[in-house]
C-alpha cells in the first residue's frame, strides 16, 4: 500500500503492515520472556520518543516471573533531517537508582549506533547492571559507525529512511500504524 501525504508532497510506501508488526513482536516477546523468566526485578528502559509504540506492544507480550519496572529516557541524535546529527543529545535522562539490576533497553532503531552505544556505556558506568541488553524494533546494520550488536531485533532493514509505528520525520508520521519508507517528492 502507498500513502501519499499531500501537505508534505511525501509518499510513504508500506514495508511492514500493522499485522506483520504484531506477529513479529509476539515472537520477540516469547524469546525475551524465556531469557528473563527467572531474573529478579528486571528494569525496562524505553528510549523516547521513537520507541513508544514498540515498547507498549512489546511489554504486553512479556511474561516474566518477576514484575517489570518501567523507566523512560529521552535521547536524540537526529535533527529534523533524515541524517544523524552525529552527537547524542539527552533531553531527559532521569533514572532512579537501578544499580546492579537486570536492565533491558528498548529502542526504536539502531542506525549509526551512536545513541545506543552512548546509552549502554552510560548505564554501565552509572549503574553496573547485572545484565544489560538492548531490544530494538529495527536494525539498519549497513549504516553502523560504532560497533553494537543488539540482543533482540524486530526487523533488519536496508538503508532506507522509515516512518510510522513511533518513528518520525521532523516529528511527523509517528502515529501511522504501519512502517513505511518515506520518499520526499522532488519539489521539497
Ligand atoms: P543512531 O544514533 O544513528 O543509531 O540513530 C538512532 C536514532 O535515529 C533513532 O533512535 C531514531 O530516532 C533515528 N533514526 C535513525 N534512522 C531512522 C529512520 O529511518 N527513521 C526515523 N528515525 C530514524
Ligand atoms: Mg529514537
Amino acid at each position: 500500500m502507498v500513502y501519499v501525504k499531500k501537505s508534505e508532497q511525501a509518499t510513504i510506501k508500506e514495508i511492514y503492515s500493522a499485522d506483520q508488526i504484531q506477529t513479529r513482536i509476539k515472537a520477540l516477546g516469547e524469546q525475551i520472556s524465556k531469557d528473563y523468566k527467572d531474573l529478579p526485578d528486571p528494569v525496562v528502559i524505553g528510549v523516547m520518543k521513537g520507541a513508544f509504540c514498540f515498547l507498549a506492544d512489546l511489554i504486553r507480550n512479556l511474561n516474566t516471573e518477576y514484575p517489570l519496572q518501567m523507566e523512560f529516557v529521552r535521547l536524540s541524535s537526529y535533527g529534523s533531517a533524515t541524517e544523524s546529527s552525529g552527537h547524542v543529545q539527552t533531553p531527559y535522562l532521569e533514572l532512579p537508582n537501578i544499580s546492579r539490576r537486570h536492565v533491558l533497553v528498548v529502542e526504536d532503531i539502531i542506525d549509526s549506533g551512536r545513541t545506543a552505544r552512548f546509552f549502554l556505556d552510560y548505564l554501565q558506568g552509572q549503574f553496573h547492571p547485572q545484565t544489560l541488553k538492548i531490544a530494538c524494533f529495527l536494525d539498519k546494520p549497513s549504516r553502523r559507525v560504532l560497533e553494537i550488536e543488539p540482543d533482540y531485533v524486530g526487523f533488519t532493514i536496508e538503508d532506507l529512511f522509515v516512518v510510522g509505528y513511533g518513528l518520525d520525520y521532523a516529528e511527523k508520521y509517528r502515529e501511522l500504524p504501519f512502517l513505511g519508507e518515506l520518499e520526499l517528492n522532488k519539489s521539497n
